[in-house]
């Protein structure tokens, strides 16, 4: 029987949202979309109102998504300038390093002087409105800094994961064109030096880099010496000795692109996922006030790195276009040991802590210990993201976290929607422990069937988004025809959002887990295919097969089937050898797991994998292979369950 945890009363008088609130909120949402996000949009500031709300089309052949289209802003200046004269002095950016003795608190003021100093040596650099800049920055402020004067002189961001590889990073500048990277000497973690300039460096070795690439702006953070090539590399701290403290911010259209930020498909490399300046902003602020029922003066906790989507909506835009307090970590959750978070949370007074699944699993292996050995009173709300949160681990969180004082808000949503879509209402939802529970004022979630009619009621299917919303993404960068396919094509006028999922009778969503063909490692999107593409580049690999199996602390691991190429002996220094080359060629969170030597594998007779026996295998769960009578060799299938590694 699944706990049901009513509204805690504490949390209902502090709302601005309580349930009858919710549901009229909900209600006007549906009734009168556009007067709904009217109100909305006016959280931004805009330098010319818009006239238009919407002009949307979700028709295959007329695919286009536009918001507030002919109104004029500029990011930065919501999230920093227009806060000067109420708040300048308040904290905007409170930052704690790896190293527990270092922390900075920046001010509103403070980084506005910083921003617009950054933005006037990019400017001197050649950057003008409409260019990409990618950033490959450790979690330090100037990474936050970054992405804000890239905002206030109208050039893209495209922030790439510090934790990638040289040619991860290569394929994503070639791909936007990226004419300058900003990045550090080297990032800090959990001890550890990531060597980034050195990543930088080797990156533009990589093919149709340097077509692109004219500059590397560098910030000097643990001061490592790092070779500068002359004319391209640049300090930022002797580039910014003599820019001006002021720099205007650049008018932009709403649906004038923010940023681009990639992430794995089912197929094919990464997709630059596309996200404009007025609907995206207003999303970010709309749901972090909600979401998180932020208020003037809490202190707010995101762990996400800036190299993924939380951290772009929920330490960056979101936060700092309410003038909130958003604090940003260098660190992990188990430097200098398991009780770091809860430290941090106690040296900061920090209010509201959003993190992963994977952290809590993590950190409740350890036991109690290292919670209890911290006070915690300055919490009052908790929040997850990435992937489901098994009801074991919400409970862990719930009671030994939060000693059962503060809601948990479960967010589901997704890279391609900006911002949380659906998710409990602090003051406002009883939780459900693993549910993300209702969808979010403005949001219209359907569960279908595989021939895409809609179910209603108590129900398990595909969901999907039925009307768009202004945090969605507006296109696949450089490709509208794939953004087109992969969202559009599978159910007509309907946005899919690749998840599978239950709706109970109470209309509580639960998030099953993706149908499509992308791993959540660690609440980070991995498609099968880049680990595919990554294996059968090493010289002995003939074919690859990649899956998911349940894993106790990272939701997911790799499982991978390799054929080895003839003559090639399957030996402990070749899995090894293997493991290594994938961290090398995406990145440290793609290796694999497990690696199953396979002599064959399962195929139709038309050659195609059957990814659904390599899973039931990789899941120990062989008993029920379901219809096998298609393979072109049946064999192969008890080869593999013999030789199984995942018991
Ligand atoms: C999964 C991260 C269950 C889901 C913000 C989605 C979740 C994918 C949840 C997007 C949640 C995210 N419960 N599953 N609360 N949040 N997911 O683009 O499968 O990195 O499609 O965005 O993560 O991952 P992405």
């Amino acid at each position: 029987m699944k706990k049901l945890h009513p509204v805690l009363p504490a949390a209902r008088e502090r709302a601005l949202i309580d349930n009858d609130a919710y549901l009229a909120m909900y209600q006007q949402s549906v009734e009168d979309p556009e007067g709904f996000w009217t109100e909305q949009a006016g959280r931004l500031d805009w330098f010319k109102p818009f006239s238009r709300v919407k002009d949307v089309s979700w028709d295959a052949d007329d695919l286009h998504v536009r918001w507030f289209d002919d109104g004029v802003l500029n990011a930065c200046y919501n999230c920093v300038d227009r806060h000067l004269e109420t708040r300048g002095d308040q904290t905007a950016i409170l930052w704690e390093g790896d190293d527990p003795a270092r922390d900075e608190a920046i001010t509103y003021r403070q980084l506005h002087s910083r921003v617009s100093r950054m933005a006037n040596v990019l400017k001197e650099l050649g950057v003008v409105k409409g260019d990409r800049v990618t950033l490959y920055m450790p979690m330090i402020p100037e990474a936050a800094i970054a992405m804000l004067a890239c905002a206030r002189i109208g050039a893209a961001h495209s922030v790439v994961f510090g934790g990638f590889s040289p040619d991860a990073l290569a394929g994503r500048i070639v791909d936007c064109e990226s004419k300058l990277v900003i990045t550090a000497d080297e990032g800090l973690r959990g001890g550890r030096k990531v060597p980034l300039k050195a990543n930088v460096d080797a990156a533009k070795s990589r093919p149709g880099v340097m077509d692109h690439l004219e500059s590397v702006l560098v910030v000097r953070n643990t001061d490592a010496g790092v070779p500068m090539q002359d004319g391209v590399d640049h300090w930022l701290h002797e580039r910014e000795a003599d820019v001006a403290d002021d720099c205007p911010c650049e008018p932009m259209g709403a649906e004038d692109p923010l940023f681009i930020l990639y992430t794995s498909g089912s197929t094919g490399k990464p997709k630059g996922v596309l996200h404009t300046t007025g609907g995206y902003l207003l999303y970010a602020a709309y749901t972090h006030e909600i979401v998180f029922d932020y208020q003037d003066g809490d202190i707010y906790w995101c762990t996400a790195d800036v190299g993924w989507i939380t951290g772009h909506s929920y330490i960056v835009y979101g936060p700092l276009a309410n003038g909130a307090i958003t604090m940003m970590f260098e660190g992990v959750p188990n430097y200098p040991d398991y009780s770091r978070f809860w430290q941090v949370v106690d040296k900061h007074q920090v209010n509201i802590c959003y993190t992963a699944p994977t952290a809590i699993r993590a950190l409740m292996r350890e036991g109690e210990g290292p919670v209890k050995a911290t006070s915690r009173q300055s919490l009052r709300l908790l929040g997850s993201v990435g992937e489901p949160i098994n009801p074991e681990a919400w409970e862990w969180y719930y009671n030994v976290v939060g000693e059962g004082r503060c809601p948990i808000v479960d967010t589901w949503w997704q890279t391609e929607t900006g911002g949380i879509m659906i998710s409990p209402l602090p003051g406002a939802t009883d939780l459900k422990p693993g549910s993300a529970t209702r969808p979010l004022p403005g949001i219209k979630p359907a569960l279908l069937d595989a021939d895409g009619n809609t179910l209603e009621g108590e129900a398990e299917g595909l969901l999907v988004i039925t009307d768009s919303w202004p945090g969605q993404m507006r296109t696949v960068y450089g490709d509208h025809a794939r953004f087109v396919k992969t969202y559009f094509s599978a159910f007509r006028n309907r946005y899919f959002t690749g998840d599978g999922c239950r709706r109970d009778k109470d209309g509580y969503y639960w998030i099953t887990g993706r149908v499509d063909d992308v791993l959540n490692i660690s609440g980070h999107r991995m498609g099968t295919a880049e680990v595919e593409s990554a294996l059968v580049a090493h010289k002995a690999v003939a074919e690859a097969a990649v899956v998911g199996y349940p894993h106790d602390i990272k939701g997911q691991g790799i499982y991978v089937y390799v054929t080895l190429n003839a003559g090639i002996e399957p030996t402990e220094e070749l899995r090894a050898e293997l493991r290594q080359w994938v961290r090398k060629e995406i990145g440290p969170i793609a290796t694999p797991d497990l690696i199953q030597w396979a002599p064959g594998l399962p195929k139709t007779r038309s050659g195609k994998i059957m990814r659904r026996i390599l899973r039931k295998i990789a899941e120990n769960e062989y008993g029920n292979l379901g219809d096998t009578s298609t393979l072109a060799d049946p064999d192969v299938v008890d080869d593999l369950i013999a030789n199984r590694l995942n018991r």
